[in-house]
């Protein structure tokens, strides 16, 4: 059974760990040309199999259609600066070549209740295998530093009330989402100051890496 799995799970590790170098590589073209990067940073995980059991359970998945049903056993996240590089970063996922987009999700412009907010798009992602090609969906979360702290945080305090929050907490974190959005609002305001002084680290960092 563990066998399976690893057999099953491989196609998505090569397609997490390719996408990884892809997103990475846009990253340092945007730096080698002493611009701005939309992208901060990139991760990526294998849902763990606990987690996948857990979620085809609550969702009625056959576990026979997975690969088409769970569209977020390969994930990847990719943190920005700024709200407006998130949408820079969707445009440039929608004008490659090198896989499909399925599906688009904003929960920026409308939040969910939680007060989750990030933008994820799925797309299908040819891996190439011994045996023959691959198509693998792969959930691309899209999100800024400031929605990726919140979601982060809600994401253990959700593990740890199994969902169930007491109600002060969850009011909590509403108001701390709101806090991020304002947070987020406030950076975008004063976004050509930061980057000026960002620019300028970067060239000192450059002559202290050539001395
Ligand atoms: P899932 O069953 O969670 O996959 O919901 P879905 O199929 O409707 O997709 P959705 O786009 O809503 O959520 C997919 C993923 O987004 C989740 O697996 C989480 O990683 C993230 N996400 C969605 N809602 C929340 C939230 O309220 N809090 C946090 N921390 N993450 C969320
Ligand atoms: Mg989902």
């Amino acid at each position: 059974m563990i066998q399976h799995w690893d057999l099953f799970l491989a196609p998505y590790k090569q397609a997490i760990d390719e996408m990884k170098v892809k997103l990475k590589g846009m990253r340092s073209q945007f730096t080698m040309q002493s611009e701005h990067s939309p992208i901060e940073f990139v991760t990526g995980r294998v849902k763990p199999i606990a987690s996948i059991l857990d979620k085809a359970a609550r969702k009625g998945f056959s576990l026979e259609k997975l690969e088409e049903e769970m569209q977020d056993i390969a994930g990847v996240r990719m943190m920005c600066q700024f709200v407006d590089d998130i949408y820079r970063v969707v445009e440039l996922l929608r004008i490659r070549n090198d896989f499909e987009i399925v599906e688009e999700r904003d929960y920026i412009s409308t939040k969910k209740s939680s007060g989750y907010r990030s933008y994820h798009v799925v797309i299908r992602y040819p891996v190439q295998t011994i045996d023959g090609e691959k198509k693998i969906l792969v959930e691309i979360q899209i999100r800024t530093l400031a929605m990726n702290f919140w979601a982060t945080i809600e994401h253990s305090l959700n593990y740890k009330y199994s969902g169930q929050f007491p109600k002060d907490i969850q009011e909590r974190l509403v108001r701390a989402a709101e806090a991020a959005y304002l947070l987020d609002a406030e950076m975008s305001q004063i976004r050509g100051e930061i980057q000026e002084a960002q620019a300028i680290f970067s060239r000192k960092k450059e002559n202290k890496d050539t001395d």
